[in-house]
């Protein structure tokens, strides 16, 4: 069978400010559906970025004294370090300041402009320089204000070029109705929807006096609008991430692009439009989480600083950081985060549902076994629990729901450990007559172990790869995830995975 090819990507991020939880949040859940797409065999690219032009950036760099051109080189880098540190596998990292994005923008957007959807106009309206977005009237807060930023909006008259947007009400309804699941979650669906059904206005292709963006071929002095440039940074970066290879036939249309909600408006509406007008085509799905809440009042200096995810990192592991985010936050929804929800999960399952159940079970086999598995088949009493579950962990990553498909596994994680007390191994041990039954529960324990860590991976990508070292089974294809798919023989005792954390002295 041939493999599927998988391409998602995250926001590329504005160099304007450093790394944050947020967006370490959107890069995690991107990286889950990337790994698990490799563990399916499939033909995967995963991108990420930053976003380096346009006036969000150069306000900054007016603000800090420097160019934007070096607060752009400053601040990548911590972007691009960031990827990492997370545990991100990410195949590229573009920069919208690279000179082969700009040649491609320039391409495409002149395109744009041939096939008859730009005209020459004069802008009047509410803009917010720190969204880099003309507000419509229905975007607009009390007092004429930015609804996210809570600033005052400013008042725009630009001669530009226009990009016919009100042309392609129609074909988005249309894309809108043919494939449901365009936009997901159905709430955003609805919201890019009734957003288009209340009309489309023409927005600018291109802005006068900016000189801090990607110049306009036809019209010298002018720059693209940084949404467009900033947008096609999906599709130009294909084109040049592999030396002498253009991966665009391979990988374009993405399969997913997982932006936050504040950003719909751009990537649900504007960019399959742009798509349509330059001849391309558009996704196949938009995926629009929520936002990571901190309760302001406990954005306390130590509460802020055991959720910076640097210090997450430093002190728990990238493991525990992308556990959390991705469950405690239901993916699509907003969600609060704390140092004490993190802590709590820390404790409760990673340290004692999962990293107990791997200790004992290792522990056990070597203490009663020899540190051999025994060579038997597992009890049957476990098939229920684990014979769909693979299925069903790639059915609902395929609609990109990562917080379900996490919980899809920790039932299971919670069934093993219940099958621990239930069979009480310690009390077979005791008993000759039991030898029998106490090499099916090891066998079965470390088997179910074993499952569940190749389907924790893209969750648990460290913490996998060295709990399946030790069960000296290191294949974590999805194929391996079913009971019984792998043979275990020899273990070997680990030190525990979530160690328990000294309570850190609060910080002056
Ligand atoms: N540069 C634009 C995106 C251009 S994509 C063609 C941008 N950058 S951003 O750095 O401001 O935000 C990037 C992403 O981080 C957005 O999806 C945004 O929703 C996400 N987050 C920023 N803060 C967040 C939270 N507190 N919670 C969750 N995600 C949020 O927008």
């Amino acid at each position: 069978m041939a493999r599927s090819s998988f391409y998602v990507t995250t926001p590329i991020y504005y160099v304007n400010a450093a790394p944050h939880l947020g967006h370490a949040y959107t890069t995690i859940a991107a990286d889950v559906l990337a790994r698990h797409h490799r563990q399916r065999g499939d033909d995967v690219f995963f991108l990420t970025g930053t976003d380096e032009h346009g006036e969000p950036v150069k306000l900054a760099a007016e603000r800090e004294g420097v160019t934007p051109g070096e607060l752009a080189d400053r601040n990548y880098e911590r972007f691009q370090a960031l990827a990492p540190q997370l545990g991100a596998s990410n195949d590229f990292f573009v920069r919208t300041s690279d000179p082969r994005h700009v040649a491609k923008v320039q391409e495409v957007l002149t395109r744009v402009k041939d096939n008859g959807h730009a005209y020459e106009g004069v802008y009047e309206g509410w803009y917010c320089p720190r969204c880099a977005d003309f507000k419509t009237d229905r975007e607009i807060a009390e007092g004429n204000t930015c609804p996210i930023h809570k600033i005052p909006l400013t008042r725009e008259h630009e001669h530009n070029w226009f990009f016919r947007l009100s042309a392609f009400a129609e074909p988005l309804e249309r894309l809108f109705a043919e494939r449901p699941d365009f936009v997901q979650p159905r709430v955003r669906y609805n919201e890019a929807l009734s957003f288009i059904q209340g009309g489309l206005q023409d927005v600018s292709l291109t802005r006068r006096g900016l000189d801090w963006g990607v110049p306009v071929p036809w019209d010298p002095g002018q720059v693209f609008y940084v949404w467009w440039d900033a947008l096609l940074n999906y599709y130009t970066a294909l084109s040049f991430a592999h030396e002498g290879e253009d991966l665009t036939e391979r990988f374009w249309p993405a399969s997913y692009q997982l932006v936050g909600k504040d950003i719909l408006k751009f990537h649900t509406i504007y960019w399959p439009a742009l798509l349509m007008a330059a001849d391309l085509p558009v996704p196949d799905h938009v995926f629009v989480h929520g936002f990571l809440l901190m309760d302001g009042e406990k954005m306390s200096k130590s509460l802020g600083n055991v959720l910076d995810p640097f210090a997450v990192i430093d002190r728990f592991g990238s493991d525990a950081l992308r556990y959390y985010l991705m469950r405690d936050v239901s993916f699509g929804q907003d969600g609060s985060v704390s140092a004490g929800a993190f802590e709590e999960r820390y404790e409760r399952e990673l340290a004692n549902d999962y990293g107990n159940l791997a200790s004992r079970t290792l522990a056990m086999v070597g203490r009663y076994r020899d540190g051999r598995a025994p060579d038997v088949p597992h009890d049957p009493a476990l098939d229920a629990d684990f014979e769909d579950l693979a299925t069903r962990v790639a059915e609902l990553l395929d609609r990109a729901e990562v917080t379900q498909a996490l919980e899809e596994i920790w039932v299971r994680v919670r069934r093993l450990n219940r099958y621990v007390e239930e069979r009480a191994p310690w009390k077979l041990a005791k008993d000759e007559a039991a030898a029998g039954e106490l090499d099916v529960v090891l066998a079965s324990l470390a088997e179910g172990l074993r499952v569940l860590t190749v389907l924790l991976q893209p969750w648990l990508p460290a913490t996998s790869a060295k709990l399946l070292a030790a069960l000296g089974t290191p294949d974590d294809a999805l194929q391996a995830a079913q009971l019984g798919a792998r043979r275990i023989g020899v273990v070997a005792p680990i030190e525990p995975l979530f160690p328990k954390q000294p309570t850190e002295p609060a910080a002056a």
